[in-house]
């Protein structure tokens, strides 16, 4: 089956775990969003929402139908076994499960105690450090002509980023960005023990840092993890594991993300020199509007599931209690319908007037203003500090993945000055 082209009907299947869809899964969403975007996966007992609309219409359902009791990225094994229309809702008795497979308002209160920092005010305040950042970065990759645009640039800074507000050394920024990076490898077998405690090394790290704050004390100054330190769930505290279960979403989203979005996003500017042109006449006006476009089309993430707690249907599609749903994130942000015919093309000043790509409703990105500041600020300072560079297709590297699909790797050179 071609890879670039959309799949013949008749021969279409569409499995998330298999090796054509996670080399490249565009042809199949595009296939999807046109000829079954309601599709239904018996051997999981399960849907891919592929359109827009549908998607919408189902993170905005927030009262507890929807709810990843099955986590929101479960492994084929897992999914093969069926609910068989029941459903265990996770208890908060110790030990407690992820929090995001908790629905309202157990989700709501964990998120709550932790999320301070990452509101819209908090954030702002880290745009100095970001910018710093960034620029002791540009002053050790620039001279060296060549370095990966994906790691080395801006994946140290949002592992920097993640190391200021965990208090970590920032020396540090590199070994948990390799930790990040080795927990999201997507093995052959994703139930391999490997696959199953991928995270398990940046659990630990956490743990140590929460231990050491118990130690000291929770007095409300490193919100970040004091909030979770002293929350009674259901009469209880939770444990040293449980607070660092909860909080390495946070770096794991810190960290992976927005490195990839723009490593790729300045990679279209790159083959677009009239958008380039238009982006530069004004980088601090333009980069915010161009970065929305770059987070629509170049994110990673492929889709999160959640499982139906009651009978219900979307996009006139009856959902039974236990069958288990999964949002298609970059077909929907294609969606024709949403975005226009050049949906799947890149234009830095398309007007986003709704987007999935930070979901929505009850599992809302907490990181939502930092993905934006951040992003943004290492657009700009890079095509402010850089004034010509190319990226080397030739060696640039997009691992296959179900989760995770984007560039890892993307190397560019810049011109060196004598
Ligand atoms: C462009 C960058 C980013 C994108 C596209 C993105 C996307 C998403 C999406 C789609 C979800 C929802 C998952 C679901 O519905 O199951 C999510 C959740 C989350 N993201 Fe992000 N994210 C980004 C950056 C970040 C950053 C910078 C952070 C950390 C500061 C972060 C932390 C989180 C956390 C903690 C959650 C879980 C929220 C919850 O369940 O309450 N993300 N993100």
């Amino acid at each position: 089956m071609s890879l670039t082209t959309e799949p013949a009907r008749a021969e279409f299947g569409y499995d998330p775990f298999s090796p054509e869809v996670m080399a490249d899964p565009l042809p199949f969403y595009r296939h999807l969003r046109e000829h079954q975007p309601i599709y239904y996966m018996p051997e999981y007992d399960m849907f891919a929402l592929s359109r827009f609309d549908d998607v919408m219409e189902m993170l905005s359902v927030t009262d507890g139908t929807f709810v990843p009791t099955d986590g929101t990225l479960p492994d084929p094994g897992a999914l093969r076994r069926h609910n068989n229309g029941t459903v265990i809702a996770p208890t908060t008795a110790e030990p407690l499960p992820p929090y995001s497979m908790f629905g309202p308002p157990v989700h709501e209160i964990l998120r709550q105690a932790h999320v301070g920092p990452l509101r819209a005010g908090a954030v702002r305040r880290l745009a100095d450090f970001i910018r710093e950042q960034a620029n002791e970065r540009l002053d050790l990759l620039l001279p060296r002509g060549r370095f990966d645009l994906t790691q080395h640039y801006g994946g140290i800074v949002a592992a920097a980023v993640q190391c200021h507000l965990f208090r970590i050394p920032l020396s540090e920024a590199k070994y948990l960005l390799d930790t990040v990076n080795a927990g999201s490898l997507t093995d052959e077998d994703p139930q391999s023990e490997r696959s199953l405690n991928r995270y398990r090394p940046l659990v630990e790290l956490v743990e140590g840092i929460v231990r050491q704050r118990r130690k000291q004390g929770a007095d409300g100054t490193f919100p970040l993890v004091d909030g979770l330190l002293t929350l009674e769930l259901d009469g209880r505290k939770l444990n040293n594991t449980e607070i660092a279960q909860t909080l390495i979403v946070v770096i794991i989203g810190g960290s992976e993300t927005v490195p990839k979005v723009v490593a790729h996003g300045l990679w279209e500017l790159q083959r677009h020199p009239d958008q380039m042109a238009a982006v530069r006449a004004d980088l601090k006006t333009n980069v915010p509007i161009a970065f929305k476009e770059m987070v629509r089309l170049c994110g990673p993430a492929q889709w999160f599931a959640r499982t139906v707690q009651r009978p219900t249907s979307i996009g006139g599609q009856a959902m039974n209690t236990g069958q288990r749903v999964i949002f298609l994130i970059p077909s929907a942000a294609r969606d024709e319908r949403e975005y226009g015919p050049d949906s799947e093309e890149f234009r830095w000043n398309r007007e986003i007037k709704r987007w999935v790509n930070f979901a929505w409703g009850n599992q809302f990105c907490t990181g939502y203003h930092l993905a934006l500041l951040e992003g943004g600020i290492l657009v700009e300072e890079f095509l402010r500090r850089v004034p010509e560079f190319e990226v080397q297709e030739a060696d640039a590297v997009r691992l296959p993945s179900f989760f995770q699909w984007g560039w890892n790797e993307l190397p560019v050179t810049v011109p060196v000055e004598d």
